[in-house]
């Protein structure tokens, strides 16, 4: 299946696409996990996206289209992919319908997490992410992750640099000025498919799975 998981930051995207992922088993692609892991590395593409990613902005398409053309031409990505914060703007989604039509497929689906804002100040103000295993916590909500240490792993948890309050209200006007435009792109190529994203995580699961099964 090939699927798209949209939503303003802190909806649940990336909490959700780990389990989504792994139900249908399908490699998770995350532009935001691609851009951290080469702000750490220390590579062009990293310096480069780190001085939007800071600011609360969105990289530039181009950079951005370039990073997931390379991505999704990988051979675990051949029979189907969770793509989790791309597209995020009109010209990359009609970039990625052409990419998939020149090889012979197409989404399958777009999934839209839909949560109010002050769920996701406040989810994205406590949120925690392991520095060992990339699990996603919550301060509030994973009352075991209290003393910053992963209860997976083991590893230390910090808190993101995009996750300050001037950036998270910068990534909330960037989300209504140029990904919302989205969920109407979507929805005239009757792909779009919302489900409520509020209340526990597997809730949440369990409706996007069910929205899967209708749908797929
Ligand atoms: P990205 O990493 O994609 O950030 P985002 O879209 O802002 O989304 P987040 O990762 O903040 O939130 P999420 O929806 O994944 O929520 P999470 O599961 O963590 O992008 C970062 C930056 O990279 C962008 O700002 C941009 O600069 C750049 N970028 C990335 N893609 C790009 C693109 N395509 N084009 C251009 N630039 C791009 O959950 C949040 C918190 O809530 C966690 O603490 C979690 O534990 C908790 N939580 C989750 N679900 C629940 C629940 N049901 N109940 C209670 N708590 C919950
Ligand atoms: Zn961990």
């Amino acid at each position: 299946m090939r699927l798209v998981l949209v939503g303003p930051p802190g909806a649940g995207k990336g909490t959700q696409a780990e389990f989504i992922a792994a139900h249908l088993s399908v490699p998770k692609i995350s532009t935001g996990d691609i851009f951290r892991a080469n702000v750490t590395q220390g590579t062009p593409l990293g310096v480069e996206a780190k001085r939007y990613m800071d600011a609360g902005k969105l990289v530039p398409d181009d950079v951005t289209i370039n990073m997931v053309r390379d991505r999704l031409a990988e051979p675990d990505a051949g029979e189907g992919f969770l793509l989790d914060g791309f597209p995020r703007t009109t010209p990359q989604a009609a970039e990625l319908d052409k990419l998939l039509a020149d090889l012979g497929s197409a989404l399958d689906l777009v999934l839209e997490l839909v949560v109010d804002d002050d769920e996701v100040i406040r989810r994205l103000s406590g949120r925690r992410t392991c520095r060992g295993c990339g699990k996603i916590w919550h301060v509030e909500f994973d009352a075991t992750t209290r003393e910053g240490i992963c209860d997976r792993c083991g590893a230390e948890l910090f808190q993101r640099d995009d996750d300050k309050p001037e950036t998270i209200a910068a990534r909330l006007r960037e989300y209504s000025e140029k990904t919302a435009p989205l969920v109407d792109y979507y929805g005239a190529q009757g792909k779009l498919v919302g489900i409520d994203a509020t209340g526990p995580v597997e809730d949440v699961t369990v409706r996007a799975i069910d929205a899967l099964r209708s749908y797929g």
